[in-house]
């Protein structure tokens, strides 16, 4: 397990940048993993930055989502599809074919990400209560890909971003823990001092399915990326940059 602490957000998003760089640049036809989220945004829009000056090309990158809500199409703003086009698709160079989303289908997911090669890199972030994906607490570290009933608090924070609608979908689909395992590298985001708690109790605590994201711990190839705001509450410095 690795950390680094960047001075702020944007020194950590440069690191992630530049791993993430690295790694298409060595492979292109990698398999990449990929959150959507507030913490996420400003890492797409570097590397559209990064893109347009032609220092990384995504013709061959796969892409694997790790959640998405259920019932909603590509083109509703709440998705996470469309999230993803409005920040990073439709910005880059990624085949439309390589791209894709947890749905009903959900059963071949898991499949469909292992005959690709699995991933080379997955990108996380972590909620207030450590969870990552849609992998609330209390779901099983040996979960795959599924269907799950968001819970009310998951929905009451998401609330927001449905105001038009004013309903958030009951379910979604998401990424297991073991799915999220699987990836040979993992770097997960977090920033602000909202997030101190839930990576403090992520790095510093028990490994429990209490919290999640704890168990990356036990990943061979972890990388947690986070601002110096985000470790406020661990113990002790370690990488900073
Ligand atoms: C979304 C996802 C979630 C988020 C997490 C943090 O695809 O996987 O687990 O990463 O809820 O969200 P933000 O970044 O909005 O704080």
């Amino acid at each position: 397990m690795e950390i680094i602490i960047g001075k702020n957000k944007k020194e950590s998003i440069k690191k992630a940048v530049s791993i993430i760089s690295k790694i298409v640049k060595k492979k292109p036809k990698s398999v990449l993993g990929l959150a959507t989220g507030n913490t996420v945004i400003p890492l797409y829009k570097e590397l559209v930055k990064k893109y347009k000056k032609n220092e990384i090309n995504f013709s061959k990158v796969s892409t694997f989502n790790l959640d998405e809500y259920s019932g909603l199409s590509e083109n509703d703003k709440k998705s996470f599809h469309y999230f993803m086009n409005k920040y990073f698709f439709n910005h880059v160079n990624i085949s439309k074919k390589n791209i894709h989303f947890p749905n009903s289908n959900f059963k071949k997911y898991e499949k469909m990400i292992f005959a690709s090669g699995g991933i080379d890199l997955q990108i996380l972030g972590i909620g207030h209560n450590g969870h990552i994906g849609f992998n609330e607490p209390g779901s099983s570290f040996n979960s795959k890909v599924r269907k799950i009933k968001l819970s009310d608090d998951t929905r009451k924070f998401n609330y927001k971003f449905f105001r038009q609608s004013k309903s958030v979908p009951k379910h979604a689909f998401t990424m297991g823990i073991k799915t999220i395992m699987n990836s040979k590298k993992i770097i997960l985001l977090a920033f602000g001092k909202e997030k101190a708690e839930a990576i403090a109790k992520t790095i510093h605590g028990k490994i429990t399915t209490k919290v999640p994201a704890s168990i990356l711990r036990k990943h061979k190839n972890v990388i947690f990326i986070i601002d110096k705001k985000a470790s406020g509450k661990l113990k002790q410095y370690h990488n900073k940059i």
